[in-house]
């Protein structure tokens, strides 16, 4: 077996350990990061596109938002469709701060690219990862690389491997909390320009639909669906037509048509472990969390947990101090849970659930027009959407 040593081992080449790869990087604490799937596979990968300030300001200012800044889409607020009247939430006038249209795998490529620019080690295709030894003061990662067995020993083991990995099972302290939706996404990416320079979340009685895009030339859209919808039955006519009917109505403007080149369906969950620490192992991002996509929060949480993780270590590293660390899962789960609440208000408000009655519905519609027409709503809305600040901000 081939023997590395390093001081943080990073399980996953997601937001979460790149993020936290490139951190450590710019604090001169060395870290190696191993991914079970390809470079083409991880800088791909289709996910949602929406960066919150804070996290964008974050990619711009350790150096990696150059394309970012040229690239992205900036959104001074929001548009809210209910019972065919367009709303707009104006996060510039409510808390002064934008959000980015930006999407997930170009972040990817931006960190990938940098990590092998600065030469610092990233193993791909990587298989049988296990971790070990978590709660002695040099834990372990094993895995095979390129058909040779490998062992990491590192001083901090972050497993940011996502809700499937293999970090958190490893774990024998966790407690799950977690609630599954009636309903999924159907996504697609069109050729296609956005029908609005902002995006449109709308309510009606069909189900939600949403409208963003990834560039001034290609939109995405999502349908709300049976949980258990099979992507087999919906034809691009069937996409669009059922589109139109949620989306447009009430005003001149109609939905942009294109070709779809890519669809998807995706399912809703909201799911916290906790602590998202054991011994030396601290879990982040999906390993740690899932929240259903509407608001576009994980990414965004990933980002969070991250900042918190690295900030710890530099602390522990350049002073020997070692609080931030013991701190590290409070100090997550504090913001995990607030935004674990807003992607669920988020959801509840704008989506059909089968047991829904009138009075329910009256009541969603209620909870709408207060929203839209109430400027404390409206801001509590936008503070969220656009990322709470960090603990020490
Ligand atoms: C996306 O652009 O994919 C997106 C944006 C906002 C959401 C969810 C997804 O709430």
């Amino acid at each position: 077996m081939q023997k590395l040593r390093t001081q943080v081992a990073i399980v996953g080449a997601g937001p979460a350990g790149l993020v936290l790869a490139h951190l450590l990087h710019l604090d001169g604490i060395e870290s190696i990061v191993i991914e079970n799937q390809s470079r083409h596979y991880i800088e791909n990968r289709v996910r949602a596109g929406l960066l919150e300030q804070g996290s964008a300001d974050v990619l711009i200012e350790t150096g990696v938002g150059e394309r970012l800044q040229r690239e992205c889409l900036m959104h001074h607020g929001l548009f809210l469709k209910f019972n065919r009247e367009m709303h707009r939430i104006d996060f510039e006038a409510l808390v002064d701060r934008t959000v980015m249209i930006y999407a997930q795998q170009e972040v990817i490529k931006d960190l990938v690219a940098a990590r092998l620019d600065y030469g610092a080690p990233l193993f791909f295709e990587v298989s049988q990862v296990s971790v070990h030894e978590l709660d002695a003061t040099r834990p372990r990662v094993r895995f095979t690389h390129a058909g040779e067995a490998q062992e990491i020993e590192c001083d901090y083991i972050a497993g940011c491997d996502g809700h499937y990995g293999v970090c958190r099972p490893a774990m024998p302290n966790l407690e799950v909390f977690e609630r599954h939706y009636p309903f999924g996404w159907l996504g697609i990416l069109a050729e296609a320009p956005p029908a609005r320079d902002e995006l449109v979340y709308t309510h009606h009685e069909r189900g939600f639909a949403l409208l963003t895009m990834r560039t001034r030339q290609v939109s995405r859209l999502y349908l709300q669906c049976a949980p258990d919808e099979d992507i087999k039955h919906w034809s691009d006519e069937r996409i669009w037509d059922e589109l139109r009917i949620r989306v447009e109505g009430g005003e001149q403007w109609r939905l942009p048509e294109g070709p779809i080149f890519q669809k998807g369906i995706t399912a809703m969950t909201s799911s916290v472990v906790e602590p998202m620490q054991y011994g030396r192992l601290f879990i982040a991002g999906d390993a740690a969390h899932i929240v259903p996509p509407t608001g576009a929060k994980g990414m965004n949480l990933a980002i969070a947990d991250v900042r918190v993780l690295a900030r710890a270590l530099r602390r522990h590293y350049k002073s020997g101090n070692g609080d931030l660390l013991r701190d590290y899962s409070k100090v997550c789960l504090r913001r995990v849970w607030k935004v674990q609440r807003f992607s669920w208000w988020m959801t509840a408000l704008l989506h059909r659930f089968p047991d829904d009655n009138e009075f329910d519905q009256r009541r969603q519609l209620a909870e709408l027009d207060y929203v839209t027409s109430s400027q404390a709503a409206a801001r509590t809305l936008a503070e969220n959407y656009v990322g709470l600040p960090m603990e020490w901000e």
